[in-house]
């Protein structure tokens, strides 16, 4: 990616770590390794609290061992071996921000990939759970198999969620293959 215009994952997290507070709640939807999470977890601190959801017992684990090597406080992260779809069933609101990096883990299971139905399911679940003035992210991998028609979902539902949200969609053009692509979401509030 040029310098100048970061990937769509780290421009996701610049825009996330100018929302989050110390003390804040925030949710990796998609942990797969952890790194967002970790992310995540510095800009809430020990106050704060870091919920990750993933269908793959070994994201958990591999997860869980950076966040130890990281030296995390294990009261500061909850992991739930579910759906992203269930998320309102163990996080009370608010919640500050939310990330969902869809796709496959690059080197899992190719077959273990998010869904489009579950995917706006989950999102809907994201924006019953969100403060105001709170985000959602969201990546999408148009150039994988299925990816295409996810990300046109996920920009069809986004672009639906009328007054109540400011929606920006992030996309590199003239690529050789189809970048990857990121929806920001933030909720209106008093001030913003
Ligand atoms: C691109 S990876 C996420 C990368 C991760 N954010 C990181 O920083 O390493 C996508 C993840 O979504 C997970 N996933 C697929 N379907 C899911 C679902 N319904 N709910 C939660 N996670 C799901 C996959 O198992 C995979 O680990």
């Amino acid at each position: 990616m040029h310098p100048f215009f970061p990937r769509p994952t780290q421009l996701a997290q610049n825009w996330i770590a100018q929302i989050l507070r110390p003390g804040d709640v925030a949710i990796d939807a998609t942990l797969g390794n952890g790194n967002d999470a970790l992310f995540l977890a510095r800009c809430v601190g020990p106050n704060g609290k870091v919920h990750g959801f993933d269908v793959q017992a070994a994201a958990l684990c591999t997860s869980t061992e950076l966040f130890e090597k990281n030296q995390i406080p294990q009261d500061q992260y909850s992991w739930h071996l579910l759906s992203h779809t269930e998320m309102q069933q163990v996080v009370t609101a608010p919640v500050r921000a939310v990330m969902f990096n869809l796709g496959y883990l690059p080197r899992e299971d190719h077959n273990v990939i998010t869904q489009s139905t579950e995917t706006l399911l989950a999102l809907e679940a994201a924006c019953s759970l969100i403060d105001r003035g709170g985000i959602i992210t969201i990546v999408c991998y148009p150039g994988h198999a299925g990816g295409d028609a996810e990300t046109a979902e996920v920009i069809a539902w986004a672009d639906k969620q009328g007054a109540a949200w400011h929606v920006v969609v992030y996309e590199k053009r003239a690529t050789l293959r189809k970048a990857p692509i990121l929806i920001a979401m933030q909720k209106k509030g008093a001030d913003t």
